[in-house]
Order: C-alpha cells, then sequence, then structure tokens
C-alpha cells in the first residue's frame, strides 16, 4: 500500500482529479491513499496566516516556516516517509524512472507551494526530493503533485487490470508507443494496417516494435 500525504493551502484543486477512474480504483482497491492537509487549518493567529512578505523586499509572497513545519512534524511523527517531496519549478524534471522508483515506496509527502514559494528552511530541515512537471511555472504546487500520485499510483502493482500494460508505455524503454487502432477497421476511408488483422501475434510483436522505433527516431 502506498500512503500519500500532501499538504497544500488549497486541497480542493485536488480532490476531483484523484477521485475518478483509475485513480479512485487504486483507493478502493485498498492499494493507494491519499490524505489531503490543509494548510490553512495550521496557519498563524486569528487570520491563520501562512504567507509573509520576503526578506530582502521584492514581489511576491513566500510560505512562512512555522505552520508548514508544525504540519510536517505532526506527519512525522507518525510515520516515517521515504520522500517528503517539494514541487517547485527549479526542482528535478520529473521522468518516467523517477515515477517507477517513486511507486515502490510506502509513505510519500507532497508538499504544495503557492505564491513566490516556501521559506528556504522548510527545504533544508525537511524536503529530501524537489520535483518540477516541466519548465514552466504553475500558479501553485497542486497539479503537479496530482500529476505524481496520477503517474506513480498507476504503477502500483494490481492498480491496472492488464498488469503488464504499464510496461508497454511510451517512455518506460525509452521508445515512444506504437499506433493504435479499434473498430472500426475502416473509418473515413482510413483502414486499419493490414498485419494487426492477421491474428499473427509474432508479425503483430514485430510491426509495433519496428513502428516504436521509426517514431522514436522521428
Ligand atoms: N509549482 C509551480 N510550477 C511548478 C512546476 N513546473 N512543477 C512543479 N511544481 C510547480
Amino acid at each position: 500500500m502506498l500512503r500519500f500525504d500532501i499538504i497544500s493551502a488549497i486541497p480542493a484543486l485536488m480532490e476531483s482529479p484523484l477521485s475518478h477512474s483509475i485513480m479512485q480504483r487504486a483507493k478502493d482497491k485498498g492499494l493507494m491513499q491519499v490524505h489531503l492537509h490543509n494548510l490553512r487549518e495550521y496557519g498563524l493567529g486569528k487570520h491563520q496566516q501562512i504567507d509573509d512578505y520576503q526578506y530582502g523586499g521584492g514581489a511576491g509572497m513566500v510560505m512562512m516556516p512555522e505552520p508548514l513545519d508544525t504540519v510536517i512534524e505532526k506527519l512525522k511523527s507518525e510515520r516515517n516517509y521515504d520522500e517528503i517531496i517539494y514541487c517547485t519549478p527549479d526542482g528535478e524534471t520529473f521522468q518516467q524512472k523517477r515515477a517507477n522508483r517513486l511507486s515502490l515506496k510506502n509513505n510519500i509527502m507532497i508538499i504544495c507551494g503557492h505564491y513566490k514559494g516556501i521559506d528556504q528552511r522548510i527545504r533544508d530541515m525537511h524536503v529530501t526530493l524537489e520535483i518540477s512537471i516541466g519548465n514552466y511555472v504553475l500558479s501553485g504546487g497542486e497539479l503537479a503533485a496530482v500529476i505524481i500520485v496520477d503517474s506513480v499510483g498507476r504503477l502500483i502493482p494490481g492498480v491496472l487490470n492488464d498488469e503488464s500494460s504499464a510496461l508497454f508505455d511510451s517512455h518506460q524503454d525509452d521508445l515512444i508507443a506504437p499506433p493504435i487502432y479499434t473498430r472500426p477497421s475502416e473509418y473515413k476511408g482510413l483502414a486499419v494496417p493490414e498485419v494487426l488483422l492477421s491474428g499473427n501475434d509474432a508479425l503483430i510483436d514485430e510491426w509495433r516494435f519496428n513502428e516504436s522505433i521509426k517514431r522514436t527516431k522521428k
């Protein structure tokens, strides 16, 4: 069982994407748990403040260390975390290999930043892995966290119906997946490649492999 604890100021952003299709199935099967923690509940004072101006000046608010540290310490006291991930555009670019590795873990914490980001001391004290989902800036880490959970969750053994199907995804072997077709065998004058209708598995495998190579080269 893989447990995710996600810390966010806007957890509602992640509810729907993690409550349908394969993610919901993973949860229903007891193979994955996702716990969302609302950082606001750990905010300071009567306004439950979580962000403040940055030292040294400059535009943009920074997420304060105390609310984050409080919730992180609370979670850490409850279980051991294999990774504490901070979603940030300056992190390691997320790749399939990293998703594969994370799918073998038991407890993963994900911190979603907002505004300018989080106080550096939280990164120094707690974060073990910084992940960017691409070289562009999102308004917060929530969508990145959803992408991490989705790509990792579907790899947990038993989540996908056809156990082997994730092995043949694009990127698993650095090859792009071959073209795929379903019925009808001809649509608007475009026919499905003959070999796929042949019933000859060896020939089909060979065709798919060659198409993968062609697509990857291109
Ligand atoms: N937060 C803001 N932009 C991000 C990105 N590209 N990847 C991960 N987290 C982010």
